[in-house]
């Protein structure tokens, strides 16, 4: 393997711009693509003993660019970082599930749907045979244990069903649990309960469309400044209380990068015809709750009750469930932002809405053309790997609709594809209103949701 070698210190680790005075969108740019945030990684050396992660850089999709040093080579969701002395190693970083391929290209702040959390029973973490042979010095022994700590305590709390579906809120949950309100050092002694259920997975939304809200997450759950929510990554084990609170000055460029981001535009012919018909439509029927797009965009920041959107509560639910949000407030987090559970989701922008299938929160419907005829949404599907296989006429991910779900299914490979819309939290009901317009008129609409 090309990073089995001795790597220079200034090649793993790059240093960052110096900041300046106005939070700076072009370092945030260079701070997600290079800065590691993280003090617990793998020891690049061992590498090939771990389950699961490969850290050869991908091939097929084009990469981002940007990356200095190290970073080049590693995979885009991977940060190079000396984690002691003489041990270059790797930390994830935000774009794992941030940057995602669609028709080839990698996109920055695109929720990346292939982001596979399928991750294994504990015992499966390291290879002991293999890691042998490798003959580790104490010091990556040191390093890799740290790993290894870090994935036995989030493993429960992280674990998904299908690939691009994250738990987030319970793993973070699991983290802020263990931060002490007034020092934010990690403490062993969890603050509050976690739960006894499996967790609500959700989609990774898209950065772009941060410049309209008001406030974050699925739930609108966060208001105020949203500097240090970015930051709740830095919550995993291995950063001090002190660590994180020297971070929110990169955070705040970090922000500006993310207010500054585009979609990318349809790259599919599109009936200007048809498109003038759907956005008429549109603006009489779906402009209240997700507001007007082109020459004087709007947008409410609407929240709508669960009753009314009808769509899957786990995710809703589980914020009042777990209490997070309560403990978020009494810390450094809390204290220039808001964190509180609401009681239904947040009608979002939908600006570049045809690159980010699957869709709804928790991506139970694999195309627009399914999200807007409810009669189409497949109970079970299964897609490849391949970000090339997208359909630019449903608009969403090429899929194959099956007979039945997880449970029926044997081979543990295919088990693992499988959209289980009867399991916890993925249900795909609800968000009814496109049944509501004529055949003609969706399809007019969904040629509109193209040009946004
Ligand atoms: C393991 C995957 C993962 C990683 C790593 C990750 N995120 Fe996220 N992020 C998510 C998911 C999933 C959500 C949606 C959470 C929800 O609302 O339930 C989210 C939500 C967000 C949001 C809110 C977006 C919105 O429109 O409401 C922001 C901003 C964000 N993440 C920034 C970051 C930053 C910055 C980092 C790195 C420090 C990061 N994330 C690391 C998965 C991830
Ligand atoms: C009463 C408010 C309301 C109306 C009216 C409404 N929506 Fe929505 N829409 C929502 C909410 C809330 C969500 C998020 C639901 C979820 O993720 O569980 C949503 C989600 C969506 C999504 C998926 C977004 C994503 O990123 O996955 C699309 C596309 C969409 N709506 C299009 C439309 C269209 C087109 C219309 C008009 C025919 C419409 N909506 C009417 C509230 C509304």
């Amino acid at each position: 393997m090309l990073l089995a070698g001795c790597l220079p210190r200034w090649f793993v680790q790059v240093d960052p711009p110096v900041a300046e005075p106005k939070p700076s969108a072009t370092r945030g740019r260079w701070l997600l693509l290079n800065k590691s945030f993280l003090k617990v990684g793998l020891p690049l050396r061992l590498t090939g003993a771990l389950y699961p992660v490969s850290l050869e850089a991908e091939d097929g999709p084009t990469l981002l660019g940007g990356r200095d040093g190290l970073n080049d080579l590693l995979p885009t969701g991977y940060t190079g970082r000396m984690l002691g002395p003489e041990v270059a190693g790797a930390t994830e970083n935000c774009l794992l599930c941030h940057a995602g391929a669609v028709r080839g290209d990698v996109v920055m702040g695109l929720g990346n749907a292939f982001v596979d959390a399928q991750l294994p029973k504990d015992a499966d973490l390291i290879d002991a045979n293999r890691l042998a042979k490798l003959e580790p010095t104490p010091e990556e022994l040191a390093v890799l244990d740290a790993w290894k700590q870090y994935q036995l305590g989030v493993l429960p709390y992280s674990r998904a069903t299908t690939p691009g579906s994250i738990a987030a809120l319970y793993f973070t949950g699991y983290f802020f649990a263990h931060r002490s309100a007034e020092t934010l050092d990690w403490v062993e002694e969890p603050v509050y309960p976690m739960l006894e259920t499996p967790p609500p997975e959700t989609d990774v939304p898209a950065w772009w469309l941060l410049k309209k809200k008001k406030c974050l997450y699925y739930g609108c759950e966060l208001t105020g400044d949203f500097t240090r929510s970015l930051m709740q990554f830095m919550s995993v084990p291995g950063n001090s209380g002190e660590d994180i609170r020297a971070a929110e000055s990169d955070f705040a460029d970090v922000l500006e990068y993310l207010r500054s981001l585009e979609p990318p535009k349809f790259p599919g012919r599109v009936s200007s015809r048809l498109a003038e018909a759907g956005r008429a439509v549109f603006n009489e029927r779906c402009d209240g709750c997700h507001g007007r797009y082109g020459e004087l965009p709007t947008y409410p920041n609407r929240v709508v009750p669960l009753k009314k959107v009808g769509t899957d509560p786990a995710r809703s639910e589980f914020m009042h469930r777990l209490k997070f949000a309560e403990h978020y407030r009494a810390t450094w987090y809390g204290q220039n932002s808001k964190m509180q559970a609401t009681d239904g989701y947040l009608a979002p922008p939908l600006d570049g809405i045809w690159a980010t299938a699957p869709y709804l929160h928790n991506g139970s419907v694999p195309t627009l053309e399914a999200l807007l005829d409810p009669s189409l949404r497949p109970k079970y599907f299964t897609r490849g790997r391949d970000s090339t296989a997208y359909d630019l006429e449903r608009v969403g991910w090429e899929h194959e609709v099956l007979d039945h779900g997880q449970a029926a299914e044997p081979d543990p490979a295919r088990r693992a594809r499988i959209y289980d819309t009867t399991l916890y939290g993925k249900g795909n009901q609800g968000h009814e209103f496109g049944a509501r317009l004529s055949a003609d008129e969706r399809r007019a609409v969904l040629e509109y949701l193209k040009t946004l």
